[in-house]
């Protein structure tokens, strides 16, 4: 009798052991399936921006934000499952080209460049352009950046925006991965200055009483989905997040962040 459970229990081990295989395939372009069997798709973001996505380490190690809430919205609408993976903001175009993910969640413009390599969703979110410095470093304007260093985030459209500042201002520019490493610079003085979307700056300041900043101009574009260049999901995707506009889904998500829930 003893040797008949045993046997029982060896194939539901086995069992359980093989669906779980099933379940955590997790290769992108939608040919992951989730747990009930739903295709999964991979997001790529990099979690370095407070309030659209970053890790509240404090709390967990999840990755959180108004970008992670819209992708399970969408997502869910559409009948997938989604994963997020984390990484540098300036390798996520280049993550969709080689479909190491299915989209893109990042506070990513949707500048005419990057059209040239991605689809881009409709806008959920417009931004300025913000300087940000250490307090009493009297940088006011941007001809103040004369003759400063400049930080901004590898592959972002403040990184372009600063190069082409240096043409009118002589000023250095130097890029670092990830947001967090640009205010560390600031704060030890081996930059004058860095360029920062207004949104993500405003909540560092809450936290720093270091630091301040000014508005300078409304980046271009504004923030979309990006997704492969013609790829099937763009149309869907598109739909469930203008349903989410249109139904007030989103300025729920964006109010709940905001707000710093
Ligand atoms: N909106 C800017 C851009 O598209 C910056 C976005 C940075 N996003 C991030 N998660 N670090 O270039």
């Amino acid at each position: 009798m003893k040797k008949k459970w045993f046997s029982l229990a060896a194939v539901f081990v086995l069992l359980a052991g093989f669906l779980a295989a099933c379940g955590t395939s997790d290769s992108a372009n939608g040919s992951g399936e989730g747990e009930e069997g739903k295709k999964k798709l991979i997001m790529g973001t990099s979690a370095d921006y407070p309030p659209f996505e970053y890790i509240d380490t404090a709390k967990s190690d999840e990755i959180i934000g108004v970008d992670i809430d819209i992708a399970k919205a969408v997502t869910e609408k559409l009948g997938y499952e989604f994963e997020v993976r984390d990484m540098d903001f300036g390798g996520l175009i280049q993550a969709l080209q080689s479909g190491q993910v299915d989209f893109v969640l990042s506070a990513m413009s949707a500048t005419e460049d990057r059209k040239k390599n991605v689809d881009f969703s409709e806008i959920y979110y417009t931004s300025k352009h913000m300087i940000v410095s250490k307090k009493g470093s009297d940088i006011t304007s941007l001809e103040d950046l004369e003759g400063k260093t400049v930080g901004v985030q590898l592959g972002s459209i403040q990184e372009t925006k600063a190069k082409d500042l240096t043409e009118e201002v002589d000023m250095k520019v130097e890029n670092r991965n990830r947001i967090p490493e640009l205010i560390q610079e600031i704060k030890a003085g081996r930059f004058d200055a860095a360029i920062i979307e207004d949104t993500v700056a405003q909540g560092f300041f809450e936290k720093d009483k270091e630091l301040e900043g000014f508005t300078v101009e409304d980046a271009d574009g504004g923030y979309a989905i990006a997704l492969p260049k013609d790829s099937e999901l763009t149309e869907e995707f598109n739909k469930a997040l203008q349903e989410m506009i249109d139904n007030g889904e989103l300025d729920e998500i964006i109010t709940k962040w905001f707000s710093g829930e």
